[in-house]
């Protein structure tokens, strides 16, 4: 009695010793402070519900095995609590899986996870970061760059809710976004995951996202949104993927938790971690990588922000921390992660678990705390969907033409050239003008997207496709190197550039690279090089997750487009280059507005660059009657080597 009596005060003193350290640590109160909203009854049941569990049990809540390597048998055996599947991962390995056959694993799964651990639910978890990208058949939006440009939350919400239909569809409740990252240098290949540089526009979408994700989730029609990566991921040195941030806790706080407090506000349940790491640039402390940090994950986001939902960390991410490898790691458990995405060493994960608990490397509270945690969002998402498994009901075209539609941003334009009236005769160039990868860019169907085809978007409608159906098959002929056809034939031609699509790290521009496009991609310069100055106007359109050093380019065009990656609506696209017919309503003009400052320089890495060619915000409405097609200057020669 005497020893437990010494224990709970040792405790209690550990507890304010704790909670005084971080009422006065700056990292602390940088954040706003916020109370905790609970619900009695909720918690009663989360209460009742731990006390079934066993340790393993407790573990089996933990541990997010990914489903190419769980069976529903093994989810039983294991008593699973959660799955994912990565970008580019589908029910039996198969690209073409069927809303119906996602949903049927997805029963499969239920029933296995309800027999282990009865009243208990499983959660399986998926990347649906612009439409529900993983299922052939679905409708997809433009990638978050895009969204940014359009500024407009009511438009985000209902893409949120279009996406969650979609989620339900297929027999899944949750979806890892939005990504809420605050982009400093454009470099990073995930650029396009990322509203803005502007955080107080990352804040409002990412609340606006949260918002439409979760409507009706505990009825079976939205589903558990995640606030993704807490946080910095977009202040790393230099862009590069999974690197080091470098702010005072007060920029952590204000720049890169904007979108993070949005979310809050929105109700989110889940956070999910950054890969990054953080260096306190005023107290000159590394804090190494946020997988194991616990002042950010625990004193901040669970105490000081009163988060209640649960922290999942990323892919394998815990074994970054020093001293773990993906399959153990009581660092980011006792730094405050609830559930570890492990995706393949999940067994060994649950054994080291076990032991790591047994022998007082993690302790008992921490993870009842986690489980708790888990268990008071299953008990907020209701598990029966209300969507039929249906390829219609993943889709919302009309939605995501209009999003495209507001989403272009008008760089450059010769005043009364767009929108091309109804008569005209085009040439259009580029073979991107034809491609629906091209147009959709990472994180669609696949991962990558290196070996996706048109095919894989049985749905979906190419700028190409879209022009022909405007202006008539007869009026638009394709050429898409630009050398088999004479310009000078044509009324205007439209040119189609773009990166090849990428996702995470594989999208970073090297340290010994830079932002011109026409040098990572030549084959954009020759074509243009071909059709323009032949008489017929050039209007041209990049597809990009970035902005970019287009100078040369934009001097061969007459208008310059940036369309981001837009998805597969490409009539949004149509509708802004050509007229509407009589009886159609009046052409909106160009609405987008850039999310980022847009580059007069190989070297302008950085969204804070000083004279940019167009700033934070800018770009034209195509009704202006002067406007900017002065020439810019030519790019450096020989190529610059970019300052460190
Ligand atoms: C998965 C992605 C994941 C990545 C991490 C891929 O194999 O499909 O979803 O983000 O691995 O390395
Ligand atoms: C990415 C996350 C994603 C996860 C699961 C990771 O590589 O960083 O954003 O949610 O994979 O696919």
């Amino acid at each position: 009695m005497a020893s437990s009596t010494s224990l709970l005060a040792s405790t209690l003193l550990l507890f304010v010793a704790v909670a005084g350290a971080a009422q006065t640590d700056p990292i602390v109160q940088a954040w706003p402070a916020r109370a905790p909203v609970r619900d009695a009854a909720l918690e009663a049941r989360v209460e009742a519900a731990l006390k079934t569990l066993t340790l393993r049990q407790k573990i089996g809540q933990m541990t997010q095995p990914e489903i190419r390597t769980i069976t529903p048998d093994e989810v039983r055996e294991y008593a699973i609590g959660t799955v994912q599947s990565g970008g580019g991962s589908w029910p039996g390995d198969d690209r073409g899986a069927t809303p119906a056959q996602w949903r049927a694993l997805s029963e499969q799964f239920q029933a296995a996870a309800l027999q282990a651990t009865p009243g208990i639910p499983l959660i399986w978890g998926v990347d649906a970061v612009h439409g529900h990208n993983n299922v052939r058949g679905a409708t997809l939006f433009p990638h978050n760059i895009g969204l940014g440009a359009t500024r407009d939350a009511d438009l985000v919400r209902d893409i949120g809710r279009a996406t969650a239909r979609a989620v339900r569809a297929t027999g899944l409740q949750w979806s890892f976004a939005p990504t809420l990252a605050v982009v400093q240098d454009v470099r990073w290949g995930r650029t396009y995951e990322s509203f803005s540089v502007d955080p107080a526009i990352v804040r409002s979408l990412g609340r606006a996202e949260v918002e439409g994700l979760q409507e009706g989730m505990q009825d079976g029609h939205g589903v558990l949104a995640t606030a993704k990566h807490f946080v910095a991921d977009g202040g790393t040195l230099r862009g590069v993927d999974q690197g080091v941030s470098r702010t005072t806790p007060t920029e952590l706080a204000q720049i890169h938790g904007a979108g993070h407090l949005g979310a809050l506000d929105a109700g989110v349940l889940s956070v999910m971690v950054s890969f990054s790491s953080w260096t306190d640039s005023a107290g000159h402390v590394e804090h190494g990588k946020m997988h194991g940090n616990k002042t950010l994950l625990t004193e901040v986001l669970k105490q000081r922000l009163a988060f209640d939902g649960f922290i999942v960390s990323d892919w394998e991410g815990v074994g970054q921390v020093p001293g773990c490898i993906p399959e153990d790691c009581p660092a980011a458990i006792n730094a405050g992660i609830d559930i570890i995405m492990v995706p393949f060493r999940w067994k060994a994960f649950i054994e080291n678990t076990v032991r790591e608990v047994e022998q007082g490397r993690i302790p008992m509270a921490r993870i009842d705390d986690a489980v708790r945690r888990i268990l008071r969002v299953k008990f907020s998402v209701g598990m029966t969907p209300r969507v039929p498994a249906t390829v219609e009901a993943m889709q919302a075209p009309e939605l995501a033409r209009r999003a495209v539609r507001e989403s272009l941003v008008l760089l450059k334009h010769k005043p009364g050239l767009l929108p091309l009236p109804r008569t005209a005769h085009v040439l259009v160039v580029g073979a991107a003008a034809d491609s629906l990868a091209h147009q959709s860019g990472g994180w669609s169907v696949d991962w990558q997207d290196r070996d996706t085809t048109n095919a894989d978007f049985p749905q979906g409608t190419t700028l190409l496709a879209a022009l022909r159906q405007r202006l008539g098959t007869a009026q638009v002929v394709f050429d898409a190197d630009g050398t088999q056809q004479d310009p000078a034939r044509f009324d205007a031609v439209v040119a189609v550039l773009a990166e090849a699509p990428y996702a995470e790290g594989a999208g970073d521009i090297r340290i010994n690279e830079n932002l011109r496009h026409s040098l990572r991609y030549p084959q954009d310069l020759a074509v243009l090089q071909r059709v323009a100055g032949h008489g017929a106007p050039v209007v041209t359109l990049l597809y990009s997750g970035r902005p970019l050093y287009v100078n040369d380019l934009a001097n061969r065009s007459d208008a310059f487009i940036a369309a981001w990656l837009p998805g597969t609506e490409g009539a949004g696209m149509a509708d802004l280059l050509v007229a509407p017919a009589a009886g159609e309503p009046a052409w909106p003009g160009f609405t987008g507005r850039l999310p980022f400052p847009w580059p007069a320089g190989p070297c302008q890495f950085s969204s804070h660059e000083p004279k940019p060619w167009l700033p934070l915000g800018g770009g034209l409405s195509g009704k202006e009657t002067r406007t900017n097609t002065r020439p810019l200057p030519d790019p450096p020669d020989p190529q610059p080597i970019c300052p460190l």
